[in-house]
């Protein structure tokens, strides 16, 4: 799985290497003892990298799509891939496995390539990225580099999973959080940030993280779950939003441009993306748990079944001054 940190070599100069071990080294000893891994371990060390390399990625169609060597260890590819569920974001496929996930990503990299302009040559994060689905279509565009960053280890599986069979160059995965990014200081000519504001306790002090990432002139992409009021303010939940204990602060869509002015950025775009919908998120076969339509009241979609105001979808683009 180290494999996914390999990009960072060619940084050492730039981003601080002691920082992230320090990180990291506890993380990958968990993950090695995870049962999340022991499938993947044993498709990794039956078949070498090359039985498992695609012949053909096609990473610009909605669902990223492989083409699987003729005879390669296609069942163990499944049962790999079956035990990292849920799968959240995506969707692919792998030879004949479709992996239909949660989310519809697809529908969001609609909405968001017009907006975040070119990435050729860039140096780009996506943090809180999940098994790296933005990753992958970021990648068509020659960035630089690519880094995702997510704290959950089942993210870092999937992509290094992903990464083993589609091996594009200059991706990365960094199995930690926001906080992160203190290891790379004026680093990100472009940060993606979807769907992580809401999970921090502390906005103000994640839109610092961002600033402190971003090379003067550089750019941020800031998503996030709203609620469509008026004004500048945040919801601050009593226990659960949407069913989830870990949403600590939902904004709304002004408040976006209220934290990333006070974090330092300039030249602030808003945009409003309406209401979550099932077409977008939605159980699958691979994420078989509660989603979107259990989270909202069953006799009114505009609340959530703690009666707060349902998700919308708002995001900013922000540049750090030069
Ligand atoms: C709602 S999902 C969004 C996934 C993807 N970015 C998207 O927009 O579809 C939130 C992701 O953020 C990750 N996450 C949660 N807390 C985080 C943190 N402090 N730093 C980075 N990622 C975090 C979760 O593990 C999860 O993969």
């Amino acid at each position: 799985m180290l494999h996914t940190l390999r990009p960072l070599k060619r940084y050492r100069g730039d981003i601080q290497v002691d920082v992230l071990a320090r990180e990291i080294r506890p993380l990958w000893r968990q993950v090695r003892h995870s049962a999340h891994w022991a499938p993947l371990r044993r498709l990794m060390r039956e078949h070498s990298l090359h039985a498992l390399r695609a012949t053909d990625v096609q990473v610009n169609l909605d669902t990223i799509t492989a083409s699987l060597p003729v005879g390669g260890p296609h069942d163990e590819l499944l049962a790999a891939c079956r035990n990292l569920i849920p799968w959240r974001v995506g969707p692919y496929q792998l030879g004949d496995l479709v992996i239909d996930s949660e989310w519809r990503s697809d529908q969001k990299w609609r909405r968001i390539e017009p907006i975040i302009g070119s990435v050729k040559n860039r140096r780009v994060a996506d943090v809180g990225c999940s098994n790296g689905y933005f990753l992958f279509k970021v990648s068509q565009f020659n960035p630089e580099v690519a880094l995702g960053f997510d704290p959950i280890d089942r993210c870092w599986l999937q992509f290094g999973l992903l990464q083993s069979l589609f091996q594009i160059p200059h991706l990365g995965f960094i199995p930690t959080g926001l906080a992160s990014l203190k290891a790379f200081p004026n680093f990100f000519d472009l940060i993606l940030c979807m769907g992580v504001l809401y999970h921090q306790r502390d906005p103000s002090a994640g839109c610092a993280r961002l600033f402190e990432a971003t090379r003067p002139g550089g750019r941020v992409f800031l998503e996030s779950l709203v609620i469509d009021q008026p004004g500048s303010h945040l919801l601050r939940p009593q226990e659960r939003y949407a069913k989830m204990r870990n949403a600590w602060v939902i904004p709304t869509a002004e408040a976006l441009v209220t934290l990333m002015t006070e974090a330092g950025f300039s030249d602030i775009e808003l945009h409003r993306f309406g209401p979550i919908t099932s077409a977008e998120q939605r159980r699958t076969e691979w994420a078989p748990y509660e989603s979107l339509a259990d989270f909202l009241d069953p006799n009114d979609s505009s609340k959530t079944v703690e009666g707060y105001p349902a998700p919308h979808s708002a995001a900013v683009l922000a540049r750090r001054p030069l």
